[in-house]
């Protein structure tokens, strides 16, 4: 095996991770999303579905997913709940927490956003997460701004193999923002995402990424269904 863990782009801020022979998605949104027509959402695995917010484009397919694969679904504690009053598995996590799973562990991150779902209903707060498996430590920022919160994670969780980064700019960070917060978690490698989905955040890509190499830092864009490994 040459990797511990390999992402997967499903599309706005989806990913598709295989850690440790597990399957865990993050944040589908893919049937309504029609720069992802070529996923075929109804064979994606899960073992687990991490949620990092309501939001509607963040959340869309996480019934249907957790229906057909008895995926374990992994948020804040407002999300676990309204899940597992619909009959679905949850476990509720909240700001700054860590838990271990059997593909290695997970920690919610502070992220600085809203987070409500489509029906009103409150979902708590937002949050991103940092993912380790074998050694390997991925950090997913889910919806947010740039904040000075993030130095934290270096200095009191450890270095970072990826850093997976909004760059759409509008509803989250732009490139420039999200190469300052690739800085303060001291990431070389970063993977942007959320862009291009919705007309407020379409990008110039070699843009975002003549902005991140300005600092040094990789941005990586993948293609949809598109992959990489750390
Ligand atoms: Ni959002
Ligand atoms: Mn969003």
């Amino acid at each position: 095996k040459k990797y511990i863990m390999k992402i997967q782009y499903l599309g706005h801020a989806s990913l598709a991770i295989e850690a440790n022979g597990k399957h865990i998605v993050v944040d589908p949104f893919i049937t309504p999303n029609e720069l992802a027509k070529n996923i075929d959402f109804k064979s994606l695995k899960a073992d687990y579905i991490v949620i990092t917010h309501a939001h509607q484009d963040h959340v869309y397919d996480v019934e249907e997913l957790a229906k057909r694969t008895g995926a374990l679904i992994i948020s804040n504690a407002e999300i676990a709940s309204y899940y597992s009053e619909r009959g679905l598995k949850a476990h509720g996590m909240n700001t700054g927490g860590k838990f271990s799973f059997d593909f290695g562990s997970i920690q919610s991150t502070i992220a600085f956003h809203s987070s409500s779902f489509a029906d009103g209903t409150y979902g708590g707060d937002p949050n991103g997460y940092i993912i380790e498996s074998e050694g390997k430590r991925v950090y997913i920022a889910g919806d947010t701004a740039l904040t000075y919160e993030m130095k934290l994670i270096p200095d009191t969780i450890g270095q970072l193999d990826l850093a997976i980064l909004p760059i759409g700019d509008n509803f989250t960070m732009g490139a420039k923002s999200a190469s300052i917060a690739a800085e303060y978690v001291q990431a070389t490698k970063v993977l942007g995402y959320h862009y291009d989905t919705f007309p407020p955040i379409k990008i110039d890509k070699a843009e975002a990424k003549s902005i991140f190499f300005s600092r040094h830092i990789q941005l990586i864009l993948l293609e949809i269904g598109e992959d990489l490994t750390v």
